[in-house]
């Protein structure tokens, strides 16, 4: 996604319910943008929907001539919400998608848990998945292994609040999945809670481009750095937000501290 499209994107995110914040929205168009550069055509999915906030987003990187989208939600069926991680309205988010993206043909809904969906009805070659459903360590093992089976060679997996310590069954179910199912997916990248995965072929290349100039024009809102750290035995790209603080206050707050530190000598 280009920064224009990015930054109409940013300028209605507030009128959606939600949870996906402008950090997470940089990133996840700057590996859309890194994708398409590259030419990796592939379907996008969205695990957990609730009002479509980021749908909409994945919503605006397909290109509906030649992808699919597909998402899926309890929506109605509140029983079967078990972790209650959010409360999908399959009308809002309609809504939403109709109002920020416009074209539904290349839409699919799946108004179910995400554990009865089987790989036959939503095929194969996704280059976008994000797992933002059930928090428990069931349904996210669940999702992984089907978002993993659906992945493209060049595809990433984004899974959501692996390091909110609200929702600790989200690590459970990934380090499940890493541990049960090795050398399936590598991850590339950590930053405003999100985890993101590819395959392990493709690992080095993302991180590469993760961290490679370029990226910091995505991040406007926030003052990002990278860092390369290790994660389950490969090193990866951390992106660590901090706010942007104007020239003059950074003067101003060390000039403050220099007066502290000789008034103490
Ligand atoms: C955290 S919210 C999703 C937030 C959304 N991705 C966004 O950008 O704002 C979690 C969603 O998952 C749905 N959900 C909960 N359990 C589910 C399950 N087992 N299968 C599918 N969806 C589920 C909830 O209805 C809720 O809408």
């Amino acid at each position: 996604m280009d920064l224009a499209k990015l930054n109409q994107y940013l300028a209605v995110r507030d009128t959606m319910g939600g949870w996906i914040t402008p950090g997470a929205a940089e990133l996840f168009a700057w590996v859309d943008r890194l994708q398409k550069e590259e030419g990796i055509v592939g379907n996008l999915f969205e695990i957990g929907v609730h009002h479509g906030k980021t749908s909409v987003l994945l919503g605006n990187f397909a290109d509906s001539t030649k992808e699919r989208m597909g998402v899926c939600d309890v929506f109605g069926l509140a029983e079967k919400n078990i972790t209650e991680s959010g409360h999908g309205d399959r009308e809002i988010f309609l809504n939403n998608f109709k109002s920020y993206v416009g074209d539904c043909s290349f839409l699919q809904v799946f108004e179910k848990r995400s554990a009865e969906l089987v790989l036959d009805e939503i095929g194969t070659g996704y280059r976008f998945f994000h797992i933002d459903g059930g928090h428990s360590a069931g349904e996210v093992f669940g999702d992984l292994c089907l978002a993993e089976s659906a992945l493209s060679e060049r595809g990433i997996i984004a899974v959501d609040d692996y390091f909110n310590g609200a929702w600790p069954g989200v690590s459970e179910g990934v380090c499940r999945f890493m541990f049960e199912r090795p050398a399936r997916l590598a991850p590339v990248a950590v930053g405003f809670n999100k985890v993101l995965f590819s395959r392990p072929s493709q690992q080095k290349w993302y991180v590469q481009q993760l961290s490679a100039p370029g990226w910091e024009h995505y991040f406007d809102g926030l003052d990002p750095s990278t860092k390369l750290r290790e994660f389950f035995g490969v090193e990866i790209a951390v992106y660590i937000a901090s706010p942007k603080v104007p020239i003059l206050d950074r003067i101003g707050y060390r000039f403050k501290s220099l007066v502290g530190r000789l008034r103490n000598l």
